[in-house]
């Protein structure tokens, strides 16, 4: 295997060449039980260069992909397919199906097209499953005259027995909201507006029912006030360039009413775009998603040859209670990562470090990955002695990750204790691009609250999925994610792990254990 090979993440989509950006038309396939993702293409460049049309991967595990081409372009090479949904009219309210079509499989795509300045939404209509699609014959379904009107997410809404679409007005900071009966006639209903961080535009919204769990993971179901609202914003996400926010309310089919004027982000990474969410999935309540692995601000520049820019993994989310600070709680949005393993090989028995292993700062501990192709999970529990945090130092655990244990390259990750904060330096990498562009930000951290506390001694969990160039950890079980791409010098995978800390008796190992995967 040639180093350039190792540029692809193994179980994050990519297409196998050109340029990548966000997810479109998920959904999942009941028939032939079968993932679709769709996502913003151009095969021929490896910077955002129209004409931006639906590539399209389809996945039976949700772990690995097969690239399967063009889905939907444009008429002409001058206009673009841009961000959009795909609903399943299994009634076919949209007329535009015959027996032929088996109900599970009347894939309706809506989608922006851009071309002369102004934005319009389209619908295209598949009747071999998804693989290829036909533009509704009269198209645009709904046109306003903005040129900046994008992004349809498109659910049905059982309570009312219609279908429910938000889209962005992107640069009036809108949501707006359209109802209909058959996917051609919208109806305007409401607007959600200027609400959370507004950055410099709205991009990608999607509203959806997510399940309330309790304390017992059971699920709480007399609730009207679990549907969650996602927006994209870019530029002027508080990490800097792109971030998705959500936000926790009611809706009644035409208004959403949010629960507080509370922002929330729903990754706190630098990487994580575009999120949407999949129609239909194997086990109906589920809601599962997943988001684009970049940043506008450098996903030009980022140093890979042949594509550029892979997808998150599929997480699945819920809303449930967090206890915040001692005294108050509040339900936030939790996620965990849709990771079946029996999808992969392990190329080696797990490998840990004794429990309760004391570190100390001269005496660091390893773990030796040598079998290891550029796939790892972990997952990593760490004890920290409140009392004994010294004030004055910074006084942290940080995990080195490289190739080789000589290596002078490598990606850290850890905590510090006065600040209860996780941090992550990918500045270190040894390419070009990292040690030259300012804005693929070095040093970024996550404030975490303990997962548990008692007798003076805090606990923090993290589980991380590292693919090549890609890190998603998940705290606490979920209850904070993060996501950051990085660029190992010439793509070398890791397979060495060091661990240090920077002070004596205030930290203690309580699981650190490593998986080579491979597909
Ligand atoms: C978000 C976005 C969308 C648009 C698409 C164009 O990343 O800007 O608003 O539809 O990308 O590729």
């Amino acid at each position: 295997m040639g180093l350039q090979d190792l540029e692809h993440p193994l179980v994050h989509l990519t297409p196998p060449h050109g340029w990548l950006n966000d997810p479109n038309g998920l959904w999942y396939d009941a028939k032939d039980e079968l993932w679709h993702c769709y996502f913003q293409h151009n095969p021929d460049s490896t910077v955002w260069k129209q004409p931006i049309c639906w590539g399209h991967s389809v996945s039976k595990d949700a772990i690995i992909w097969d690239y399967k081409g063009l889905a939907i372009v444009p008429p002409d090479s001058d206009g673009g397919v841009f961000s959009g949904s795909v609903v399943v009219d299994n009634r076919n309210t949209s007329e535009l199906f015959d027996e032929s079509t088996d109900p599970r499989q009347r894939v309706v795509a809506i989608w922006t097209q851009d071309a002369d300045g102004i934005q319009r939404q389209m619908i295209s209509y598949s009747m071999d499953g998804g693989y290829s699609f036909k533009d509704y014959a009269h198209n645009p379904v709904l046109d306003i005259n903005n040129s900046n009107f994008r992004d349809p997410k498109v659910i049905w809404h059982k309570e009312t027995g219609r279908w429910i679409m938000v889209v962005a007005l992107s640069q009036k900071f809108e949501i707006s909201i359209y109802s209909s009966k058959d996917l051609i006639h919208w109806q305007y209903e409401s607007g959600f507006a200027v609400r959370g961080f507004k950055g410099l535009q709205y991009e990608c919204p999607g509203l959806i029912k997510v399940p309330l769990l309790d304390a017992n993971g059971q699920e709480v179901k007399d609730t009207k006030d679990n549907w969650v609202l996602y927006i994209s914003i870019n530029p002027g996400a508080p990490q800097g360039g792109s971030a998705t926010e959500y936000f926790i309310g009611e809706f009644d089919g035409k208004v959403f009413q949010p629960r507080d004027n509370q922002v929330r982000l729903m990754d706190l990474g630098k990487d994580f775009y575009a999120f949407q969410t999949f129609y239909n999935t194997p086990n109906d309540k589920d809601v599962i998603g997943m988001a684009w692995a970049s940043n506008w601000q450098y996903t030009n520049q980022t140093p890979t040859s042949q594509y550029r820019s892979c997808l998150t993994m599929l997480r699945k989310l819920h809303l449930q209670k967090l206890q915040i600070t001692p005294e108050y709680s509040e339900i936030n949005l939790f996620s965990a990562p849709l990771w079946d393993q029996d999808s992969l090989v392990n190329l080696a028995p797990p490998k840990s470090l004794t429990p309760d292993a004391p570190l100390l700062p001269n005496h660091g501990l390893n773990i030796n990955l040598d079998q290891g192709e550029g796939l790892l999970e972990f997952t990593w529990e760490w004890s920290v002695q409140d009392k004994l945090v010294p004030k004055a130092d910074f006084c942290g655990i940080t995990m080195f990750l490289k190739d080789q244990e000589t290596s002078n390259q490598f990606l850290s990750l850890g905590f510090e204790a006065n600040s209860s904060a996780f941090f992550l330096d990918r500045g270190n990498t040894g390419s070009h691009f990292t040690e030259t562009n300012p804005l693929f930000t070095r040093n970024l951290s996550a404030d975490l609250t303990p997962y548990r506390t008692f007798q003076g001694t805090s606990i923090y969990k993290v589980h991380g999925i590292l693919d090549r160039n890609i890190l998603e950890l998940y705290f606490n079980d979920g209850a904070l994610a993060a996501t950051y791409t990085f660029f190992y010098l010439e793509n070398r995978p890791i397979r060495w792990v060091h661990m240090e800390s920077s002070v004596n008796d205030v930290f203690k190992i309580k699981e650190l254990r490593f998986t080579e995967l491979a597909i």
